[in-house]
């Protein structure tokens, strides 16, 4: 079968310098920020993922074009106000929950009725998390169950500014109000529990009329209306949640050495560096640098001798959220029991992740202890599988999937993991850098 794959081997010491690909949140929010603004935008390592390639068809479904070269991709922006609707439109977010959740941020000021749709994961999360809001500044909403896709948008001429708390920690629905207030006369105010903050930092790169005042567990942004987004050119950093899965390989591997190039270290993504760090991981920040407004820095680590077990703060949740299946298999190797509380948002992601987290290491005989949000992990360091494993079934996560590679190279058993092309999603290069890593 082409889309299953076998792995009946761990991987052998190794000592390698990789380049990841392009930021999946960053390569988004450039498509969406070059397809509003006055002329030619230019990016280099754009992300040449399904998602994002899901963003450049849903620009051109409102007359933005776009061109991808070997090198580069162009976005042929008309202008803030430059979108067309045509009648009956519908666009197709796929499986991705960022581009569906900002694009209707974008869509409030048209009388149009636009349709937006999805893959099958898409049309299981929640959409109520972000019309909500937005019916706030006077769009409406139809929803499949009230809260699904496939979702109608009408717009409004006449909008609102609204005052919006965001309790949740998701930079989706923050960033979806900031670029509704963006179409919005007036002073949009909101109170967000701290998320990743790209969206902000492009905001501010650009001079648009936003203020954010950093308080100890949240931000409070103000947002107006914008007039004008100049040309976006950018150099799109390597995304540190496709890092991570090459990170924890070396974490769980014997003896090995990784560098990985030009990471995207924004303090808001780090999670799993910090937890990394407090379970006994030596990892270095190499040629630290700042690019508009993001970090970025080289990562070096190494196999680490021992590894703790952690009883997670939960301050870091949500600068770790996507990463949190390949650390509880970090947890499975350490010593001790380790503990991981507030994980509610983990089951609201591409699959139910917390299940999907325990259904693993059950598989691989870790004993765990989940309750609603929270999961106990028993870890054991000689962890080793002598056991068959199939992983299927599982919406086609791309995260499952290459979690489930990571540990089947890092415990050994023989692991049948199937569905191989969802890595398209977020990572179509993931299987050739593991096969780097091998040689
Ligand atoms: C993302 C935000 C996070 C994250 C997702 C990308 C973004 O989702 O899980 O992969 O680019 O804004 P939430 O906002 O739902 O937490």
């Amino acid at each position: 079968m082409k889309n299953l794959l076998i792995i009946e081997e761990k991987i052998k010491k190794f000592n390698k310098i990789i380049n990841v690909s392009g930021d999946k949140s960053l390569s988004i929010r450039w498509v969406l920020f070059a397809s509003l603004a006055d002329g030619v935008s230019k990016a280099k390592n754009l992300l040449m993922s399904e998602d994002v390639l899901a963003a450049l068809d849903t620009i051109k479904k409102f007359g933005i074009k776009s061109k991808i070269n070997k090198n580069y991709c162009k976005i042929y922006g008309k202008g803030f106000d430059g979108y067309k609707y045509k009648k009956n439109l519908r666009i197709n977010a796929k499986n991705s929950g960022t581009l569906g959740r900002l694009i209707l941020g974008l869509l409030i000021n048209t009388n149009h009725k636009i349709k937006l749709i999805g893959d099958n994961s898409l049309s299981k999360r929640d959409f109520k998390r972000v019309t909500e809001p937005l019916s706030k500044f006077g769009a409406r909403f139809i929803l499949r169950n009230k809260k699904n896709l496939p979702l109608n948008i009408i717009g409004s001429k006449n909008l609102s500014p609204v005052k919006y708390v965001e309790a949740k920690g998701s930079a989706q629905c923050k960033s979806s109000v900031i670029f509704a207030g963006m179409r919005t006369k007036g002073v949009t105010t909101i109170k967000a529990k701290k998320s990743r903050n790209h969206t902000e930092l492009l905001c501010k790169y650009l001079k648009l009329p936003i203020q954010i005042k950093k308080k100890k567990k949240y931000d409070e942004i103000k947002i107006s209306k914008v007039k004008k987004i100049k040309v976006l050119n950018y150099n799109i950093p390597s995304d540190i949640s496709s890092s991570a899965f090459f990170i924890v390989l070396t974490v769980l591997s014997k003896e090995s050495k990784l560098t990985v190039r030009n990471v995207n270290i924004n303090p808001s993504r780090v999670g799993i560096i910090e937890i990394l760090k407090k379970m006994g991981v030596d990892i270095i920040f190499k040629n630290i640098r700042t690019y508009k407004g993001e970090k970025i820095a080289n990562i070096n680590i190494k196999s680490p001798k021992v590894l703790k077990g952690i009883n997670c703060p939960t301050k870091l949740n949500s600068a770790a959220i996507d990463e949190f299946l390949l650390i509880f298999l970090v947890a499975a190797k350490a010593k001790g029991v380790s503990f991981f509380k507030n994980l509610s948002e983990l089951n609201q992601k591409e699959s139910p992740r917390l299940k999907w987290g325990e259904k693993i290491l059950n598989r691989m005989g870790v004993k765990t202890i989940v309750k609603k949000d929270t999961i106990k992990i028993f870890g054991n360091p000689n962890l080793n599988i002598n056991k068959k494993i199939v992983i299927k079934n599982y919406f086609k996560d791309h995260r499952v999937f290459m979690t489930s590679v990571i540990a089947a190279l890092s415990f050994g058993g023989i692991w049948k993991i199937h569905d191989k092309d969802s890595v398209n999603t977020s990572f179509p290069s993931f299987l050739k850098i593991i096969n780097e890593l091998k040689n």
